[in-house]
């Protein structure tokens, strides 16, 4: 199946609509790795992809700050709802987890479909752009408590929040 991230008119409309910055900690290269370690920690199980995607593309889209911002994760999940047949197609069962994931992905739930949990752990396993280590006790899954996991997860988070402490992203 064709990525929604390759589908540029969703892009585009996720990146006008975004209110911080696009290049920063919570923008499209966050976004893309959550994607990235989502499809990794997949494999094997019958987590379902189109929803780690959306969960992806959708959970800090509504963001307002960097910072502590509640209910950023049900504000994105609005925002699929709306864009539902426009710029993607889901099933109701689809669009049922993606709520799930979306409005839990910062609350501390832990417990959940295992599409959800997926999506959550691929989260937290980029925390260390923003420098801070990934604990195993707030991962759900086996698979992202897998050192091997961690550690390429780790990698990616912490390349890039190099790359931006350097200035090397435009202020876009
Ligand atoms: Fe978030
Ligand atoms: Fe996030």
């Amino acid at each position: 199946m064709r990525s929604l991230f390759s589908d540029h008119a969703l892009i585009d409309a996720l990146q006008r609509q975004f209110a911080i910055h696009w290049h920063g900690h919570h923008g499209i290269a966050h976004w893309s790795r959550v994607r990235l370690n989502g499809k990794e920690l997949a494999v094997g199980t019958d987590a379902d992809m189109h929803v780690i995607e959306l969960f992806a593309l959708f959970h800090d889209s509504r963001r307002l700050n960097e910072g502590i911002d509640d209910g950023h994760g049900s504000r994105g999940f609005e925002l699929a709802k709306q864009w539902q047949g426009k710029y993607f197609q889901a099933t109701k069962t689809q669009m049922g987890l993606l709520e799930f994931a979306c409005k839990h992905h910062s609350d501390g739930v832990m417990d959940g479909p295992l599409t959800a949990q997926i999506c959550w752990d691929a989260d937290r396993l980029d925390l260390l752009r923003v420098g801070t280590m990934p604990l195993a006790k707030y991962l759900c899954t086996a698979q992202a408590k897998d050192p091997q996991q961690r550690e390429r997860s780790n990698k990616r988070a912490k390349a890039w929040s190099e790359h931006f402490a350097a200035g090397r992203f435009f202020n876009a």
